[in-house]
């Protein structure tokens, strides 16, 4: 057992507090990290917000990566002192998606219920349970999660990078690579510019797609898309359709929503032509249904993609984007805006909320 400090949220106030909290040992099948980094992901701001229901009180994170510092028995996939980046949807390597190469469809995962294979969890707080979100929680120095949610990388990639790897990045460029599957030369406009929308917008850029339109509220975002690859920017208005026509013709080839509005993910038909691909990358708050033209999107053969983790296989995906950045192909670094220390994690939320910074990301 170790103590760790730890961003804690009590399940009511959208406010995290920093608190000491008792880590216990790996058991069998788990590793515990010593967390290098955790992005501040929209995900995290969704909870604290009161959007979706999970058990608490939580250890907030799911964007994490760190160094290996214990291995629990019969762990052989990862040695004490490799770099993993964390998994937030650990597949359990048995069931049929899993066995058919489909591990982001798993069945036999307990990553939503913020617990380890076996129901339980290494984070306590005076003998009080306490839940790592999505079975991560990176915003704590230290995290025991399953052998199959730590994937090994080259120990050349730094933490804040290899961090953002563990859900933008692979979010985005799975959205792009895997359900899209965008072709070289193809027109594709990105709603919502943060760090999820930033993350399409690289992977865009890296296939070849053209026209890549980004669009969002914030200036200093768009500025941010323009450096990672967008050819065009539009402020978000009642006229984005009319925009999007006028740059690309006839309506986008692909058109991905990366905010988890009602609004935005009801305007994604009406930005891409027959024939196109609309993906929902962006999350919306729970019960919370949008209304669809089932006959205009039918009779023009447009596609609506729901999109969650980009489809992302971990142990393919990770390693792989981590050579694309290694290699230069795929500037993860230029997403992170403030580097932070886990105390200024209430103020990423704020400037967040705001329509504020590309990504913060703790570093430990
Ligand atoms: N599908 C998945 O697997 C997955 C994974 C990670 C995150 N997400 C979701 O993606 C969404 C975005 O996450 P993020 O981390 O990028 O958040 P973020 O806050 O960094 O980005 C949201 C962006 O939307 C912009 N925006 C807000 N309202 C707008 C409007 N009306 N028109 C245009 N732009 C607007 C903001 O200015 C901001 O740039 C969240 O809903 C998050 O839960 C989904
Ligand atoms: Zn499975
Ligand atoms: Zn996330």
């Amino acid at each position: 057992m170790r103590l760790a400090r730890a961003a804690v949220h009590d399940g009511s106030s959208s406010a995290l507090e920093i608190q000491s909290v008792e880590v216990a040992d790996p058991g069998p099948g788990a590793v515990l990290v010593r967390m290098g980094a955790s992005g501040v992901c929209g995900s995290d701001r969704h909870v604290l917000d009161g959007d979706w229901t999970l058990p608490s009180p939580t250890v907030m994170g799911h964007e994490g990566a760190g160094t290996v510092e214990a291995i629990g028995a019969g762990v052989t996939d990862v040695a004490v002192g490799d770099h993993v980046i964390l998994s937030w949807f650990y597949p359990c390597r048995r069931c049929v998606a899993c066995l058919s190469g489909k591990a982001y469809v798993c069945t036999g995962s307990r990553s939503e219920e913020c617990v380890l294979p076996d129901g339980s969890t290494a984070l306590s707080r005076s003998g009080e349970r306490i839940f790592p979100y999505l079975a991560v929680g990176s915003m704590c120095e230290y995290a025991v999660v399953p052998e199959s949610g730590a994937i090994r990388i080259p120990n050349d990639v730094p933490f804040d990078v290899a961090s953002l790897i563990g859900c933008s990045i692979a979010t985005g460029f799975g959205a792009v690579t895997h359900d899209a599957a965008v072709e070289a030369g193809s027109s594709a406009v990105v709603v919502g510019s943060g760090g999820v929308g930033l993350s399409i917008i690289m992977a865009l850029k890296l296939v070849g797609a053209n026209p890549i339109i980004a669009v969002d509220r914030s200036a200093e975002k768009l500025e941010a898309a323009r450096r990672l690859g967008a050819t065009h920017t539009v402020e978000a208005g009642p006229d984005l359709a009319d925009r999007v026509r006028e740059l690309t013709g006839n309506g986008a080839a692909y058109a991905f929503e990366a905010i988890g509005r009602v609004e935005t993910i009801e305007s994604l038909p009406g930005l891409i032509a027959p024939g196109g691909k609309a993906i929902i990358v962006g999350l919306p708050p729970q019960d919370t249904p949008v209304a669809i033209d089932a006959l205009a999107l039918a009779e023009s053969g447009k596609s609506l993609i729901g999109s969650n983790y980009g489809s992302t296989v971990p142990g393919r995906d990770f390693p792989r984007i981590a050579e694309l950045y290694l290699a230069g192909k795929l500037p993860v670094d230029e997403l992170i805006s403030h580097r932070i220390p886990l105390e200024e994690v209430n103020e990423a939320f704020d400037a967040m909320r705001r329509g504020e910074r590309a990504r913060s990301v703790i570093v430990f």
